[in-house]
């Protein structure tokens, strides 16, 4: 089936990033021809899971995409990462349409979605918090809190069979298109710490050496391949620069975002288009 496209926005089309691991990509616009990219991702073992289950922006997308890797009364276990909408943008049409799937979550992050989705289905959910272990079936997943997160729900996944990490809003990074690190200019990963700081302004209040040591701990799970929600697979040198550009945020300026002065120039130009 062809995928349905939004307007401007490059295609993107599932992709194998990992043995049994697979990105499932949309992007949003974020202007000057640059995107956001919106990931999740399916891994396919024994007891297939689904992580996190994409924006309501790209359900429709998101839906196709992510079961053309995986038929949905094969999944077992969907694993959300946290409750923030743009990773829950299709979860009911998950536990829909996967009957037979477990949700991975936790105490906070339901209590948060109780306040805008109808009540989910307690008997079908597993809470775990960092450091436990999800065993499915042909290799064991570990939980960890990503050292950048803007929910405090937040929990990470790791695979040591397959090496691939799922760091969630951690490392996020505008794209011209390309969702692999090693095809982004250095200008464009550069922008992935302004992104790490609007994510997670309190880098500026953090001990560097604390924090350090965090930093240190998830990148000592030994990840291969780690892939987020917001950015680009990173692998290599592309993911040891961007575990550095983390512990360089501790203790440092909050990076401003936007203000009045891009709201105007967006206001000016919508309205020059609109008078033709
Ligand atoms: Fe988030
Ligand atoms: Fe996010």
């Amino acid at each position: 089936m062809k995928p349905t496209l939004l307007p401007d926005i490059p295609a993107t089309h599932p992709e194998r990033i990992a043995p049994d691991t697979w990105l499932i990509p949309n992007l949003a616009s974020a202007g000057d021809g640059m995107f956001l990219p919106v990931n999740s991702m399916v891994i396919r073992g024994r007891e297939p899971v689904i992580v996190d289950t994409g924006a309501p922006l790209h359900r429709a997308l998101w839906i196709e995409k992510a079961f053309s890797v995986v038929e949905p009364e094969d999944v077992r276990w969907i694993f959300l990462s946290h409750d923030d909408g743009d990773h829950t943008g299709a979860l009911l049409d998950v536990l829909e349409r996967c009957p037979q799937a477990t949700l991975v979550t936790n105490f906070f992050a339901v209590e948060r979605l109780a306040l805008e989705k109808p009540a989910l289905p307690l008997q079908r959910m597993r809470w775990l918090e960092p450091g436990d272990r999800l065993d499915i079936g042909d290799r064991v997943l570990k939980l960890f809190r990503p050292p950048i997160f803007d929910g405090p729900t937040t929990r990470g996944l790791f695979d040591s069979k397959s090496g691939a990490m799922w760091i969630v809003d951690s490392f996020a990074c505008l794209t011209p298109g390309p969702l692999d690190a090693d095809a982004l200019s250095a200008e464009a990963l550069a922008s992935m710490s302004a992104m790490n700081s609007a994510v997670s302004p309190w880098h500026a209040w953090l001990d560097r050496v604390s924090y350090g040591r965090h930093v240190d701990a998830v990148e000592a799970l030994g990840a291969t391949t780690v892939a987020s929600a917001h950015g680009p697979v990173l692998r290599g040198g592309a993911l040891d620069d961007a575990f550095d550009r983390l512990r360089g945020l501790a203790g440092s300026p909050i990076i401003p975002t936007p203000g009045q002065e891009l709201l105007d120039t967006l206001l000016a130009t919508t309205l020059a288009e609109a008078a033709g």
